[in-house]
Order: structure tokens, then C-alpha cells, then sequence
């Protein structure tokens, strides 16, 4: 069987699906990757042609799992340690020593990489906690979930190649061990470390995570429209404590998604704050 083509209209129909399953808006360039991407899938199913996949992915009643293979295909992963230097500068120094402060009494931090890809953000994290010496004998929990599985099971192996070490100072190496298979993360470090698996749409499973004190969603909402960010963001904040940040990619911002939190400048950076008495301001500015 030769692989399938994309019409435009099938491109329209699945981009939409994605849209409501993932937050995810595909451009129109991206129809030829989409097309490459998927048509194995397309072939592997023995189905006719891409609207037959789309129909497969709406109605199949095994369709939970194309689903998942499906945005697995379409998610852009890309990640590696010590992204965005400047930013995890100003968190450690800065951000870390205000939430040692605020949560002096109860003992315990929690951060979360909303998005976490292969989990480099989420073990950068972990070393900088660590590091700061703030948190000796807090209960510490760095969580990160994503909505692949794949990412995930690279994430819990905590052993990588040299690519996700391109941006990371020789100083941090003392937190990784060398094997065979790779650098794996220091055992200390990882049991610092959670995953799972689920999507940023669905508010009732983000609920579960109960407060954090501080978020990182970097380069997951820029793939997304605008009603799915609001939504995301507005399920962030309600996670956060008083006080809490969320920590965005450097080329983004709330602009036009939130009024609710209130910038946080930090000497090396912006971040955001969610104010310490919340009142009944909804993100978007709307009084609830
Ligand atoms: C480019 S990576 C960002 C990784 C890391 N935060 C960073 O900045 O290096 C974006 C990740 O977001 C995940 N993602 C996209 N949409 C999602 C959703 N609706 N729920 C959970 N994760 C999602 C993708 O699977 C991907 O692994």
C-alpha cells in the first residue's frame, strides 16, 4: 500500500480533534509533518485514508489508545538540562529563598514541571533545591507529568545522552553518575523525583496535585490556542499557594491570558506571583 496523503479538509478535521483532546493548534505548515508522521499509523490500521483515521480516532471503541499514539506523534519534546540558564538563576537565588520563607512553618516544598517532556526540567529542578541547602530535611517533592507516556518512561529511567547535556555547567556534573547507557541522575536527586501521566485539559486530575508552590510551564503553551491556555492557566493558579510562581518559557507571557497574577521582578528576570491574599479575582480579571 503506498502511504496515504492528507487532503486540506482531513488536515482541518484533524487538526481540530488535537485542538480539543490536547490544547494543541497546528498550523497550517505543519500538515506535510502531520501527514509524514501519521500515515504509518494510517497503514498500520489497514484503513483507507486519513479520514477513515480521523473517524478511527473519534468513534473506535480502541480509540483511547490511537489517541495517545496520535499526540504522541504531533507533541514537540524538546528539552534539556539547565534550559534558560538566566531564569534558573534568579529561581535559585531569588524565588527559592522567598518560598523557604512562606512555607518555613509547614516544612515541605513542591514544584512542578507542568509539561516536563523527558523530565531534564524536572531533575534540574531537583539539583537546584538541593543545591541551595534551604530545604535540609523539608519534605521536598519536584513533580512533573506530561501527556505522553513515551517521554514519561524516558523521564523514570533518569539516564541520558550527551544531547541533553548541551546547556549544562560542568559545575552541576557531580550530580550525575556515568553508565554504560549513559549520564543516569544521582539516586539523591531522583528520589526527590515524581511523574504521571495526564493531560493539562483535564482540570479534575490537575486537582489531585493539590498546592504547589511553584509551577514551570515552559514551551508547552505556545503550541496552544488561546482558550485552551486560558483554561490551562486558570488551572495552574488554583494550584498554586498564596504566593506561589509560575515560571514561563522566555518567549512567553500572560499577556492577553491572565490579570490574575502580578509580576514578580526578580533581578534577573520576570516571573510570575500569585498575590498573597487572592480576594475573588479570577485569572482574566473576573470577579467569581
Ligand atoms: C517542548 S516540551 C517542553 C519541555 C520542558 N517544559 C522544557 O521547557 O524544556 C512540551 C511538552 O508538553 C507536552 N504537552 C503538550 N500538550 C500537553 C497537554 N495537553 N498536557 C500535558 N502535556 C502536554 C508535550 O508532550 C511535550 O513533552
Amino acid at each position: 500500500m503506498s502511504p496515504p496523503r492528507l487532503e486540506p479538509a482531513e488536515f482541518r478535521l484533524l487538526r481540530e480533534l488535537i485542538n480539543e483532546l490536547a490544547g494543541i493548534m497546528l498550523s497550517d505548515e505543519a500538515r506535510m509533518t502531520v501527514e509524514r508522521k501519521l500515515s504509518e499509523r494510517v497503514l498500520a490500521l489497514r484503513l483507507p485514508s486519513f479520514h477513515a483515521y480521523y473517524q478511527y480516532l473519534r468513534y473506535h471503541p480502541q480509540r483511547k489508545a490511537e489517541v495517545e499514539r496520535a499526540l504522541e506523534a504531533v507533541t514537540t519534546n524538546e528539552t534539556y538540562f539547565f534550559r534558560e540558564l538566566p531564569q534558573l538563576h534568579a529561581f535559585e537565588r531569588e524565588v527559592l529563598v522567598h518560598l523557604r520563607d512562606c512555607a518555613r512553618v509547614r516544612r515541605s516544598l513542591t514544584l512542578w514541571s507542568a509539561g516536563c517532556s523527558t523530565g531534564e526540567e524536572v531533575y534540574t529542578l531537583a539539583i537546584l533545591v538541593a543545591r541551595s541547602g534551604l530545604f535540609t530535611g523539608w519534605d521536598v517533592r519536584i513533580f512533573g507529568n506530561d501527556i505522553s507516556r513515551k517521554v514519561l518512561q524516558v523521564a523514570r529511567k533518569a539516564t541520558y545522552s550527551e544531547s541533553s547535556f548541551r546547556a549544562m555547567p560542568s559545575e552541576f556534573q557531580r550530580y550525575f553518575v556515568s553508565t554504560p547507557e549513559g549520564r543516569a541522575v544521582d539516586p539523591a536527586i531522583r528520589a526527590m523525583c515524581h511523574f504521571g501521566h495526564f493531560n493539562l485539559l483535564d482540570e479534575a486530575r490537575v486537582a489531585m496535585l493539590g498546592r504547589v508552590d511553584a509551577i514551570f510551564c515552559r514551551n508547552v503553551l505556545i503550541y496552544f490556542d488561546n482558550a485552551s491556555r486560558r483554561r490551562v492557566i486558570q488551572a495552574l493558579y488554583d494550584r498554586l499557594q498564596p504566593e506561589g510562581y509560575l515560571m514561563l518559557g522566555h518567549s512567553e507571557s500572560l499577556l492577553n491570558t491572565s490579570t490574575a497574577f502580578e509580576l514578580a521582578h526578580l533581578r534577573g528576570d520576570l516571573a510570575y506571583r500569585k498575590p498573597a491574599r487572592t480576594g475573588s479575582m479570577r485569572p482574566g480579571g473576573h470577579s467569581s
